[in-house]
């Protein structure tokens, strides 16, 4: 299979933004629609996309999985976008059937509510404030906040309580799952949703962010008292690299605990680990699966992990004053980077691949790379919505 085209060279001036707008993200937005709106009698709001097989076709999947929010996500984000009913009925559809999967013990005992209910009830009530959907929203933070461990004062990723390899096992991953409980203390006035998001947030960026604003992507604690173990790798190259998605997960995550916290340290640590993104990315701007894999002539991409950064870099820029020393530096990257993504690695000349996005790579280490991922397909949809429209997501109101 055929690698991305090269881009342009990384020191290419950016053009204006709003050349960009006009140009591309308008043209890109629209390619992304029509793609999207293909979807709907696909998947019939009954099926869930996750990853693409190798010709560009997903899979039709139950909700099981950890993504299954992320294709209502793109039908809610495409209502907002354009408000045509037809996304909306398709939204509410694919929407419906997370009350019920909460109600599912095996299904409601992981740390991705964060992801599944922020993209689909939540996005729910933020789009047409759908009280149901809200009440089912709070209904999802408590869920999560059982997998608050107070033994350890750590959020468990994976695994039952007492799991002999997950229990006291933290992972960045985690810090997109946080918004949810932000949400729900505002909501309710309940503080222990916060303070679990507090301590959560305060342990990765201790553990797992590293002295050189590199990440590790799991970090191990003992489960009984706390004690700090190591960090180890799951979806990265070496227990000690980056592994590049990781890294945009705490980019993305430590701006939105900012967001919700006004805590500093957090606003910080999305700008050091933004600027060890942008400083390790090849030419084209798109990433390579992990900043330290040997970069070989078939070493794959994460096309995904640029789009979830484009995403964080956006929410930072947004808390950032006007004329902050890195102001012009990140613009840069994300004009340079979702060009390229644009233009290289989106389908807008594939009439036959069903995704948006091109070259993501779920876990390389199993062999999944070079496919569509539904993740890759809704954060390149958001960046894009943000540079056009400002619409964020559904990470807050
Ligand atoms: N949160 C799982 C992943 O990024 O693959």
């Amino acid at each position: 299979m055929p690698g991305p085209e090269q881009a342009k060279p990384a020191d290419t001036p950016a053009p204006a933004a709003a050349a960009q707008q006009n140009n591309v993200w308008k043209p890109a937005i629209s390619q992304a629609l029509e793609k999207t709106a293909a979807m709907i009698p696909y998947f019939e709001g009954k099926s869930y996309p996750h990853v693409s097989d190798k010709s560009w076709k997903y899979k039709k999947e139950s909700y099981n999985n950890w993504t299954a929010g992320f294709y209502p996500g793109m039908l809610w984000l495409s209502y907002q976008y354009t408000k045509d009913e037809k996304f909306k009925q398709a939204a509410e559809q694919a929407t419906t059937r997370f009350k019920d999967r909460l109600k599912n013990a095996g299904l409601s005992d992981t740390h991705d509510l964060g992801f599944l209910y922020t993209l689909t009830t939540a996005a729910q009530w933020m789009a047409v404030k759908d009280t149901a959907a809200k009440q089912t929203t709070v209904e999802a933070a408590d869920a999560l906040l059982k997998r608050y461990r107070p033994e350890s004062d750590l959020i468990q990723a994976w695994g039952k309580k007492g799991d002999k390899n997950n229990g006291g096992r933290i992972i960045i991953d985690t810090m997109m799952n946080l918004p949810l409980l932000y949400w729900a203390s505002e909501q309710t006035n309940n503080e222990a949703y916060r303070k679990a998001a507090i301590s959560q947030a305060n342990k990765t960026l201790k553990y797992i962010v590293r002295p050189d604003n590199s990440s590790f992507h799991t970090y191990y604690f003992d489960q009984n008292n706390g004690q700090p173990l190591r960090g180890a790798t799951h979806q990265g190259y070496k227990d000690d690299s980056t592994w590049a998605r990781g890294q945009a997960w705490g980019i993305y995550g430590f701006a939105l605990s900012y967001r919700y916290t006004k805590n500093e340290e957090y606003l910080e640590a999305s700008r050091k680990m933004a600027r060890y993104f942008i400083e390790h990315l090849p030419p084209d701007q798109v990433a390579y699966w992990d900043f330290n894999v040997p970069v070989l002539a078939d070493t794959p991409r994460d096309s995904s992990a640029s789009a979830i950064a484009a995403c964080g870099v956006l929410e930072l820029l947004g808390h950032l004053p006007k004329d902050d020393k890195d102001r012009a530096y990140f613009e840069k990257f994300v004009n340079d980077s979702m060009t390229s993504l644009v233009n290289h690695y989106s389908t807008k000349n594939d009439p036959d691949a069903q995704g948006l996005l091109k070259y993501g790579a779920y876990n390389v280490n199993n062999k999944e790379f070079n496919q569509h991922t539904i993740w890759g397909d809704y954060f390149y949809l958001e960046a894009l919505m943000r540079l056009d429209k400002g619409l964020h997501g559904y990470w807050y109101e």
